[in-house]
């Protein structure tokens, strides 16, 4: 049996896979079993974000893997303090909770938003409010979350107290508000969705009625942060900060790590017991994460992306000339989706065969996630392949 073979026997059935083996990573470039040669436009889902085997990531990985990979959280290692550090210095927050997983890190943050009510109030205050076209990870709680019915089908009943509305909408926001609402829920700019940006002044909106009705503000930026959206985190585009915020993906560029951030304020809701895993924050992802922060957080590193991104969306604007069936190029920094009038996954087939890596979403959406570290070279070739293939 050769790999395909295997896997479609032995591994579970939940992925639709795309037949193809890969073996190797460089930069943005990866090698399939055959020695084929493929650019990477998706980078694992945003999450390679220094691309395949960056010399200091692979650093960290060997230094720290012959040094201490475990010891669990029942004591201290000097990696997770240094890198809950840097991330409360470089964010709004205060504290850090690690988990390994976007999903396991929405799901905390949902946890801390209930029990932050649960200690004065009662239990009066436990309705988390969540947006339409949402992606939030598929544990229960945050299939719950999430606003796509397609990822909750066959798991009902559902975790109670979940609340979905329309994206960008303030007015039904506010009418969903009451006195029942711990916190809301959401991405900054929508990714699964469809590369979806929330309206400036909705955002500093839902920052208003939150502070207003002293409810919790989340932010999920486990896809749109890490420097994905041209900025350390997504939120900073508009300036407004949440009480809490989620991170996974490129947090160790491809080792599983997630992290919830809080304020002091919003930390409160959990003490000694109320939140556990075992693998969070170890020195192994820790250092690598390290490593990772280090990087892309400096300001000649975000400006770069920034400007790959607007290279990007600029180049593939140009192709709406000669392409009618472009509805819309949108997304900030290196996360940018492409709308079209025809089915992407054909797009994406024909790409691939052509020795491009990208992605489709929602049906008829093409997403484009590269490393961070792309070129503009490979982001001309990627748009020549496009022109032809369209
Ligand atoms: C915004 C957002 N939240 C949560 C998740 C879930 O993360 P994970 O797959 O690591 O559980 C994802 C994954 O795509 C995501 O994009």
């Amino acid at each position: 049996m050769n790999t395909i073979e295997k896997t479609d026997k032995y591994v579970f059935n939940t992925y639709g896979r795309i037949k193809k083996v890969f073996v190797r990573g460089e930069g943005s470039t990866l090698w399939d079993e055959d020695g084929n040669k493929y650019t990477d436009f998706l980078a694992g889902i945003a999450v390679c974000s220094l691309g395949h085997c960056h010399p200091e990531v692979t650093s960290a990985i060997t230094r720290q893997a012959s040094t201490l990979v475990h010891v669990s959280n029942l004591y201290y290692t000097q990696p997770q303090a240094e890198l809950a550090q840097m991330l409360v210095e470089k964010s709004f927050a205060d504290r850090v909770f690690f988990a390994n997983s976007g999903a396991e890190a929405n799901e905390a943050a949902i946890k801390l938003a209930r029990r932050y009510f649960n200690r004065e109030d009662g239990n009066k205050r436990y309705k988390i409010i969540s947006m339409k076209q949402s992606f939030h990870g598929r544990t229960m709680a945050t299939l719950t979350a999430t606003g796509q019915d397609k990822i909750k089908h066959g798991f009902q009943p559902l975790i109670d107290g979940f609340v979905h509305i329309p994206f960008n909408d303030i007015n039904v926001l506010k009418e969903t508000v009451d006195e029942t609402v711990c916190a809301i829920m959401m991405e900054p700019i929508q990714g699964e969705g469809g590369v979806i940006a929330a309206n400036p002044e909705y955002l500093r909106a839902v920052r208003k009625l939150c502070d207003k009705e002293g409810i919790l503000l989340i932010f999920d930026e486990v896809q749109t942060g890490m420097g994905r959206c041209g900025h350390l985190f997504a939120h900073e585009i508009y300036d407004v900060r949440p009480d809490i915020m989620t991170l996974a993906k490129a947090l160790a560029n491809g080792l599983p790590m997630g992290a919830m951030l809080a304020t002091e304020k919003a930390a409160q809701g959990f003490a000694v017991g109320s939140h556990a895993t075992t693998f969070g924050g170890t020195p192994l992802v820790s250092s690598v994460a390290i490593a990772v922060l280090s990087i892309i957080s400096s300001p000649e590193f975000l400006k770069d992306c920034r400007d790959k991104g607007d290279y990007l969306k600029n180049r593939l604007n140009s192709l709406k000339k000669n392409h009618p069936e472009i509805r819309d190029v949108r997304g900030d920094g290196l996360l940018v989706g492409m709308e079209l009038e025809i089915e992407a996954s054909e797009i994406v087939e024909k790409c691939l065969k052509k020795g491009f890596i990208i992605n489709a979403i929602q049906g008829n959406i093409l997403r484009f996630a590269p490393p961070l570290i792309i070129t503009r070279e490979e982001i001309d070739a990627l748009v020549d392949v496009l022109d032809n293939v369209l």
